[in-house]
């Protein structure tokens, strides 16, 4: 008897055994004449992710909650805006927070990646600040578990900002303005925590009004398109984006190892782990349209290169044999790339009106 004919096929469908509505590999063990057996891979190979079937979108909330030592007031959000916008809190005042997260821009730069203040780029991409205060974990590496705690970061980057903070506080109390202001806020004359509390409260401000797909979840079913609604359905089953993609941001504040490019340390520059290699934090969907280019290192210019990527043969491990989190996407039809990006599309909700105020 001949050996058996073991083919490895790719079928997109329901899965009956796991009952699992999204695009699985199915191994085909056949003989020439008869299919013997049909296994589905994700039965061999991962399990169900813990509360895939809690509701995985939901629309936005209107507010950002604040924590208990840094509560949001109209005074504290004026005083982080202007700072926001003031370069001297860059070390030779040239360059501010907008410099790279411009308001026209939904608080990116456009760019793949930036420049800092000695014009040296940077190696990862500027991430949108709309809708930042919802994240538990900051930065593309989660390396910062608040913004309070996040925003010295940059100031103090010797390729961001390169500001000392010393002579930051000393140069702000040489202005009657931010005395003055810094007094009624914080009680205090300006300081490193004051800074950082004023500019995380701007921060927290920075929330989108609702998309046509918060409409659509609200029960508007005229708010999406029917490419987009077909996209919604393959974002939530087949091709199963809500895996890491959920919840108000649409995104599950995780790390994953996509393999978009190797090279960066990701989340093990954080934790020293191994097998946290190249892990990034899943970014928002929120306004994602506006947003590029894409990936933490920016190496994709727009939507359709990104879920081009998710469809295309990606290899299964990284170089160093670091298993990869995703499998390619076998769709069966182009339509589907499209369909998706309609949907990606339907999440821009109208970003805050911010203009640059009077500096003190
Ligand atoms: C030179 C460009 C540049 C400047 C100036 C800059 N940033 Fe950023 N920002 C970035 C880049 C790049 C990242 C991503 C870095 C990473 O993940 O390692 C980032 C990340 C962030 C994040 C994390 C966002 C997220 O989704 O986790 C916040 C918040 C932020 N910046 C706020 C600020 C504030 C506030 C200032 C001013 C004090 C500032 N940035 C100045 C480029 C810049
Ligand atoms: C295993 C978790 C996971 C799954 C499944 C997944 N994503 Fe992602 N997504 C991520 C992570 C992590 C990144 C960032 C990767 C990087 O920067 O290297 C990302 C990046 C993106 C980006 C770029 C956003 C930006 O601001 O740069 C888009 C758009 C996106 N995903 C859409 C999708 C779509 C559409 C699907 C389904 C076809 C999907 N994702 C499936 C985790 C996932």
């Amino acid at each position: 008897m001949r050996p058996l004919d073991l083919t490895l096929m790719y079928w997109k469908t329901t899965c009956r055994s796991c009952r699992a509505s999204h695009a699985r590999s199915w191994l085909i063990a056949a003989s020439p004449l008869l299919v013997l057996s049909i296994v589905c891979a994700s039965n061999v190979s991962t399990a169900e992710p813990k509360g895939r079937r809690q509701k995985p979108l939901v629309p936005l909330p209107n507010v950002v909650a604040a924590p208990k030592d840094n509560p949001t007031t109209p005074e504290k959000v004026l005083l982080g805006k202007q700072l926001f916008f003031d370069p001297r809190l860059s070390g030779n005042n040239t360059i501010n927070c907008a410099t790279c997260h411009l308001p026209d821009k939904a608080f990116t730069d456009g760019l793949a990646k930036p420049k800092g203040v000695g014009g040296k780029e940077l190696t990862r991409n500027t991430p949108t600040l709309l809708n930042v205060g919802y994240f538990d974990k900051l930065f593309w590496d989660g390396r910062a578990k608040s913004l309070e705690e996040q925003v010295l970061g940059p100031i103090q980057s010797p390729d961001e900002m390169n500001q000392n903070l010393d002579e930051l506080e000393k140069e702000l109390n040489a202005v009657p303005g931010y005395v003055d202001q810094f007094q009624k806020v914080f009680g205090t004359e300006a300081t490193r925590d004051g800074i950082a509390k004023a500019l995380a409260a701007f921060q927290r401000t920075l929330v989108t009004g609702p998309s046509p797909f918060d409409r659509y979840l609200g029960g508007d079913e005229k708010a999406l398109s029917y490419s987009a609604k077909r996209g919604l359905e393959l974002f939530t089953g087949d091709a199963d984006c809500v895996r890491c993609h959920r919840g108000p941001l649409l995104s599950d504040g995780k790390f994953y190892r996509l393999g978009a490019s190797f090279g960066d340390a990701g989340l093990a520059a954080t934790t020293s782990k191994k097998e946290d290699t190249g892990k990034f934090r899943t970014p928002s969907l929120r306004n994602v349209a506006q947003t590029g280019p894409y990936m933490h290192d920016g190496s994709m210019q727009t939507l359709g290169d990104v879920v081009a990527f998710y469809y295309r043969g990606v290899p299964t491990t990284t170089s160093d044999g670091l298993p990869l989190d995703i499998q390619p996407l076998f769709g069966q039809s182009f339509s589907e790339i499209s369909d998706l990006v309609t949907f990606l599309e339907s999440l821009t909700g109208e970003p805050p009106m911010i203009t640059p105020p009077e500096l003190p």
